[in-house]
């Protein structure tokens, strides 16, 4: 799908206190060609300057303090007003709030955190008194995808800040703040932007092919395609990346034969297509560079046509499984 017509991806910033990291990705979003918009700030301290800041820019706000209520209701209404502002990520820039393995759950892979220390290095509080304390040379900043254990998810991007002999724990950590005003609106620009990304995609699809059994990946006519193993195997799925042409990026698999590839294609004719050069054996192209792509379909389809090429060997353990 080409950038300009791809819907900016919509952030739930979740804050704590004065937000001005809120407020850099605030003002990157207003910049021309960035991937992302706020959708909402939620504070969980209605007194919280971040709010004010949001509300006076123009921007949704809402605040619900957490007192009184359970950790897992808290969360549970923050995440509601996430969703009903149709946020696809929520971003946190100085939320403290450690969640709930439920929410993090509900939304995996997409709740970002900015953190004041280079991970893995000084998790939790007070990281640049550590670090000076330390005698490190470099503080920084991490962004780092949230899971269930604090500040230790993927990190997908850090800034280092250099220490000087004479520093403050203040000091450091007002330049700190510099860098992570920059780091956060380009990390989380590129995160939004790997769906449709053709080598985010292609990893993607790896992953899920190569978990079924007796499969190896063999380029075929400059695509990447999976087979069966061994010398006959046949192909069942292909990675076409037609980009350059103006297209869609698409996943090539087999349906049981051209009814069904028919059926298909007039079902839902906006996310799959009849691939030229793949004549009358049923091939589909599945899009899969648009917004809320399903992964669920894709390994469907990715098993089916896997079943369609395997030998009986193989098939027949599947189809005792499904009898069971
Ligand atoms: C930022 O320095 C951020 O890294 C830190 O809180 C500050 C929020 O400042 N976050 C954490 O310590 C999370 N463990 P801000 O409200 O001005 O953006």
């Amino acid at each position: 799908m080409p950038d300009r017509l791809r819907p900016r991806a919509r952030v739930a910033v979740f804050v704590s206190g004065a937000g001005t990291n809120m407020a850099a990705l605030l003002y990157a979003s207003r910049l021309p060609g960035v991937p992302y918009e706020i959708a909402l700030v939620a504070s969980n301290d209605p007194g919280a300057d971040a709010l004010d800041l949001a509300a006076g820019e123009g921007l949704p706000t809402f605040a619900l303090a957490h007192r009184g209520m359970t950790r897992a209701e808290h969360d549970r209404a923050m995440g509601d007003a996430a969703k009903e502002a149709g946020a696809d990520y929520i971003v946190l820039a100085g939320y403290m709030r450690i969640l709930t393995p439920e929410f993090v759950a509900r939304w995996q892979g997409r709740v970002l955190n900015i953190h004041p220390s280079l991970l893995p290095a000084y998790p939790g509080l007070d990281t640049h008194a550590r670090a000076i304390a330390a005698g490190d040379r470099a503080g920084g900043c991490s962004v780092h995808l949230v899971t269930d254990e604090l500040d230790s998810g993927e990190v997908l991007g850090q800034l280092a800040v250099a220490i000087s002999p004479e520093d403050t724990a203040e000091a450091l950590a007002a330049r700190v703040k510099l860098a992570e005003h920059q780091l956060y609106p380009r990390v989380l620009a590129d995160y939004v932007s790997r769906p449709y990304r053709a080598d985010w995609l292609l990893a993607e699809v790896r992953s899920r092919a190569m978990a079924l059994d007796e499969v190896e990946e063999k380029e075929s006519h400059g695509a990447p395609g999976w087979k069966l193993a061994g010398k006959s195997g046949k192909f069942f799925a292909y990675f076409s990346d037609f980009h350059h042409g103006g297209s869609n990026i698409a996943l090539l698999v087999k349906t049981s034969g051209a009814d069904e590839q028919e059926a298909v294609i007039a079902r839902d004719s906006d996310r799959v297509f009849s691939p030229p050069y793949y004549g009358s054996g049923g091939w589909i192209g599945i899009v899969l560079d648009r917004p809320g792509l399903d992964w669920e379909q894709v390994e469907y389809w990715l098993a089916r046509s896997w079943r369609a090429v395997a030998p009986r060997r193989l098939s027949r353990l599947l189809d005792a499984a499904e009898e069971f």
